[in-house]
């Protein structure tokens, strides 16, 4: 179908064809190259960490995260329902075991009280979300973490850019994600890293992303022999990849400003209307609009009247243990009222740092013929 407003479109420029344009032609390099540690360089400079790996998705990079902090079978990992199953799913990758907390009302990430009673003798790790770009209550989680001796685990893929005050997401933690899949703030089409301050961390990423294999030189040009001192994957990125994410990440101030300032302009149109509520992150709170979603009253009707004018929406998320695989596969069986009650009513509608005005004021327009 094609929409006459889509829910979101990859913004990209002169920049980003060059880029790839020149590592094609090479002849070389497609696979393993340089741009690679340059796009590492880049990512770990923006963030703030010491170390940056990138990785062929953000699911890969849980899943290596997940194994450079020991956690295995016999552990559990406190994640929400109201998220991307790959979240969920990284603690099973592992043979550890997910635990569903609940979220809060404001951000909509992890509930720390819920957190809190979620805790065992087991519990290894928390892992949040930072839902759509809105920094979940990190601090606080961070301060449980410490109390019980727990890894904080950052799944910041949909939230590059974003902060607390002047700390970054992705520093809260001992580690975090980022996904570069086609929707998020900076994309490669796939792709994802690892940031982290941790040394050991980052050296068991470096092996188990690519085979197990110590890597001292690139494997397809070197002579000299390579040794594989344990199980591993392929997860890498690619260098071609690498190359895309260098011409985005060096877009990412910008496109986080024309996101937001968007956003701005449609929670004002929004915040006009009965019956749809934008979220409002708490003060301090720098949201980088990766999902500019709204509680919606009839949800299912109102998402048909936008349909039918050729607005795309979407709802982000169903909860993970609501799934069939969840539910049936794996006998979950939990009671998460919030995570149930904001998942009936929560729609994304469209945002992209290039909307326009008269884009914007369509949706608005078409959300108040809806509501009255
Ligand atoms: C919260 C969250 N975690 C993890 C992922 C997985 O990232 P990827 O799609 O790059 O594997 C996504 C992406 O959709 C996500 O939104």
């Amino acid at each position: 179908m094609s929409w006459k407003i889509p829910l979101f479109k990859i913004y990209w420029d002169e920049d980003d064809v060059n880029n790839v344009k020149n590592e094609i032609e090479s002849g070389m390099n497609w696979a393993v190259g340089p741009q690679v540690e340059e796009f590492e360089n880049l990512i770990k400079e923006e963030i703030g960490t010491k170390y940056a790996a990138a990785f062929n998705s953000g699911t890969s990079a849980l899943h290596s995260l997940l194994m450079a902090h020991n956690i295995t079978r016999g552990d559990e990992v406190i994640v929400p329902s109201f998220t991307f199953i790959a979240t969920a799913n990284s603690p099973l990758f592992v043979g550890a075991k997910p635990v569903f907390a609940d979220i809060e009302e404001e951000t909509l990430g992890l509930d720390p009280e819920s957190v809190n009673e979620m805790i065992s003798d087991k519990t290894k790790a928390i892992l949040p979300i930072h839902y759509g770009g809105c920094p979940c209550k990190i601090r606080e989680l961070k301060e449980i973490a410490e109390d019980h001796d727990l890894f904080l685990i950052e799944d910041a893929a949909e939230a590059m850019g974003a902060k607390i005050g002047d700390k970054k997401i992705g520093t809260f933690g001992d580690s975090a994600i980022l996904s570069f899949c086609q929707n998020k703030i900076i994309t490669t089409g796939e792709g994802g890293a690892v940031v982290t301050d941790s040394q050991e961390v980052y050296e068991k990423l470096n092996l188990s992303r690519s085979h197990g294999r110590l890597e001292h030189a690139n494997y397809f040009t070197s002579l000299e022999p390579f040794d594989y001192i344990e199980l591993g994957f392929n997860f890498r990125m690619s260098n071609l990849t690498a190359s895309l994410g260098i011409a985005q990440i060096k877009k990412l101030n910008k496109i986080i400003k024309m996101r937001r300032e968007k956003s701005a302009y449609l929670t004002e149109k929004l915040n006009k209307i009965d019956g749809i509520k934008p979220l409002v992150p708490p003060k301090d709170y720098y949201h980088v609009y990766q999902l500019y979603s709204t509680l919606a009253d009839k949800r299912d009707e109102f998402m048909k009247h936008m349909a039918d004018n050729g607005i795309m929406t979407k709802v982000y998320f169903d909860p993970v243990h609501l799934t069939h695989f969840y539910r049936n596969v794996l006998k979950y069986e939990c009671k998460l009222p919030v995570t149930e009650e904001i998942s009936k009513k929560i729609v994304t509608l469209p945002m992209f740092p290039d909307i326009k005005k008269s884009q914007i004021d369509l949706i608005a327009r078409e959300i108040k013929n809806f509501y009255g």
